[in-house]
């Protein structure tokens, strides 16, 4: 019997006795034109240069600004430039990942919105909630369908409107986090390329202090979530910075012994942009080098999702066939994971 999957590839033709990887074949990120400096913050908050750039490492922030536009908006402007970069039409994809906290709609999904807008459509898809570690999870997701052979084509977008989830007379959170999208293709790689090693976590138990409350089921819209701003982000800052410390930087010593790699041997740490001082203490824990960090905080702040695959996208020129890859991430749950990659061009 011939198992038809659900992109139509036919099961039996996979070579199940060859090792597949799943590769990041390009990757593309883009970022709205409206700069949100700290300056323009200190005039909607108590708050200074000097305490955000001491305290987060950022400078400013991008804001997707336009009545209407949401994730997907930028997202679309990311995907289209990966797939002309790439030379393939949106008809080709297999499936879209999107990892995001701010979708366009709480349903349906922003990849069904991304698929209609960029005409992708012999593909299917569904958007990852996993707070800041959406975009590991996502590739992780990506690379088990590839490496089973049920697609060849995935697209993993990590997109986040965070200005749309953030309340700017709150200034524990709005000198942090800003807008922006990233994404990369995954294809199958037989050079053993690509994602090599993830372990990935989930601890239900802090989501009492970093959560956006009101608006699902537990709490809908009422005029009372609006009047106590329930539908912001709600975050205790040092319990997080706490956590993010010590989760982030542990997953990724432990990837790097799981796998024998040492500090001498990883080329590049990608970690999730959420403060300067979280990616200090991550890269000392690992040993590498500042020159070997990829950080852009400081023009982007943390765009959730799309911190990692912006980092890749800045950093593309700079990366050779080979490198080993640590990306690492911490979010709102908690979540938190690593992933060890090579890259592949
Ligand atoms: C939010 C964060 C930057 C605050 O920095 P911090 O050094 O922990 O600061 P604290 O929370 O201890 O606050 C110190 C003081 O600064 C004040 N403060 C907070 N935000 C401020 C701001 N934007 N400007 C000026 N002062 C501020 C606090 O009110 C506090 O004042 P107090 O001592 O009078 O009470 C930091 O806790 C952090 O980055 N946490 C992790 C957040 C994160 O990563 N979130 C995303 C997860 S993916």
């Amino acid at each position: 019997m011939t198992h038809k999957m659900p992109n139509n590839l036919d099961y039996k033709s996979y070579n199940w006795s060859m090792k597949v990887t799943a590769a990041i074949t390009a990757v593309q990120g883009y970022v709205p034109d409206y700069i949100l400096t700290n300056a323009e913050l200190e005039k909607m908050v108590e708050t200074s240069n000097e305490w955000i750039i001491a305290r987060t490492g950022i400078k400013e922030r991008r804001i997707l600004q336009g009545v209407g536009k949401g994730t997907s908006d930028m997202a679309v402007e990311a995907v289209n430039a990966l797939l002309k970069k790439r030379g393939i039409t949106a008809e080709e994809l297999d499936m879209i990942i999107v990892a995001t906290v701010t979708p366009d709609m709480m349903f349906p999904s922003t990849a069904c919105v991304i698929a209609d807008k960029i005409g992708a459509h012999k593909c299917w898809g569904y958007d990852v909630s996993a707070a800041c570690s959406g975009f590991l999870f996502s590739l992780q997701n990506a690379a088990a369908y590839i490496q089973s052979g049920m697609a060849k084509k995935v697209l993993v977008v990590g997109a986040d409107k965070m200005s749309s989830i953030v309340d700017y007379k709150d200034r524990n959170t709005c000198v942090i986090f800003g807008d922006g999208c990233g994404c990369v293709l995954l294809e199958p790689n037989e050079e053993g390329m690509g994602i090599q090693d993830a372990i990935l976590h989930i601890d239900g138990s802090g989501r009492h202090y970093l959560n956006q409350k009101a608006g699902g089921s537990q709490y809908p819209a009422t005029e009372q979530t609006v009047v106590h701003r329930e539908h912001y982000i709600y975050q205790e800052g040092k319990t997080v910075f706490k956590f993010a410390v010590k989760s982030m930087a542990d997953v990724s010593a432990e990837i790097m012994e799981r796998n024998h790699l040492t500090s001498e041997t990883v080329q590049w740490l990608v970690p999730h942009q959420a403060n300067l001082r979280i990616i200090d203490a991550t890269r000392e824990r690992v040993g590498l080098s500042e020159d070997r960090v990829m950080i852009n905080i400081q023009k982007y702040g943390n765009t959730t999702n799309g911190t990692i695959p912006l980092c890749l996208w800045e950093w593309e020129s700079k990366l050779k066939k080979g490198d080993n890859l640590i990306l690492a991430a911490f979010g709102g749950g908690f979540t938190w994971g690593a992933l060890y990659l090579k890259w592949a061009y």
